[in-house]
């Protein structure tokens, strides 16, 4: 069934859905891709049922023409999710902003414990308080059992495992592996935005960030960040906005020397035709 109304999407899940049943949610934007769909095939296989909103939130986006643009296609979501999910086990949430906001589309405030203050944090301001109030709103409106997330948005998945820890709430937050496209861009409704050429040209990104796995092996983590730097100084096409080595639990970013026993991911984002790709490696020393 499809709610767009946040109070009977809760009378639905209280009366038919919850008791002895699990939910599972799977908040998105829609544009939904492979993605998507594998995340709903994970939750499918952890829950009984399963919840997916689809709402471009736009207290998350800081720059209002990147709202404009972002891709809007809600039949074809629709029409894409039945395709994968059984209906019997499946509730689809697409509000209007009214729904979410009422008449005060505002963002509340969230401390992540210094999460929130490096990367997708420092470089696009208020996002993760707009990212916290849509997703505070989704799990009072549908109290999910788990909610799965992927891990291409890595910060914010930490982020939702801090949220739920501070909000104290009883909700699993599954991170799910990136789904690639067969030249190993990571799937992301952005690339919609892409032309053909764009799209295969953009697998330079994952390309470097292999390099720089192999790289980082045999180099310290300055000389790695200069060799991800000058591979995309050399491609006039791409604007590299960061690339960031951090401990992959506190996201800090780290310049120092090498500790053993840290876990260290590399974290990109970088602009092809106007459009911001984000991904991430892990790289094992
Ligand atoms: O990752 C996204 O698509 C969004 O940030 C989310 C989690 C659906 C919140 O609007």
């Amino acid at each position: 069934m499809i709610f767009e109304s946040h109070k009977l999407l809760t009378k639905h899940l209280k009366s038919t859905v919850i008791g002895s049943k699990s939910i599972g949610l799977i908040p998105t934007m829609g544009a939904l891709h492979d993605g998507h769909i594998s995340l709903m095939k994970e939750a499918v296989s952890q829950c009984d049922h399963l919840v997916v909103s689809i709402f471009v939130n736009p207290t998350q986006f800081e720059n209002k023409k990147d709202l404009e643009k972002y891709p809007k296609t809600i039949s074809k979501d629709i029409a894409l999710i039945k395709k994968h999910i059984d209906a019997n086990k499946l509730t689809i949430y697409a509000p209007s902003i009214e729904d979410v906001y009422g008449n005060d589309t505002a963002s509340k405030e969230y401390h992540y414990d210094g999460l929130e203050k490096v990367m997708e944090g420092a470089n696009r301001p208020g996002h993760f308080n707009g990212v916290g109030t849509i997703l505070e709103f989704l799990f009072t409106i549908v109290e999910p059992d788990k909610a799965f997330f992927g891990e291409k948005d890595f910060q914010q998945l930490q982020i939702v495992k801090k949220l739920t820890e501070k909000l104290q709430l009883e909700i699993e937050i599954i991170g799910c592996p990136i789904k690639r496209e067969a030249h190993g861009l990571a799937m992301s409704s952005r690339n919609e935005r892409l032309s053909i050429k764009g799209r295969k040209k953009a697998a330079f990104i994952y390309q470097t960030l292999l390099k720089a796995q192999e790289y980082f092996k045999k180099n310290s983590i300055t000389k790695t960040q200069e060799f991800v730097k000058d591979t995309f100084s050399k491609q006039a096409d791409f604007k590299l906005e960061y690339f960031t080595i951090a401990s992959e639990e506190t996201l800090q970013p780290v310049v120092t020397r090498k500790y053993k026993n840290y876990h260290y991911m590399g974290f990109i984002v970088a602009h092809l035709e106007g459009i911001r790709l984000i991904d991430n490696i892990s790289l094992p020393q």
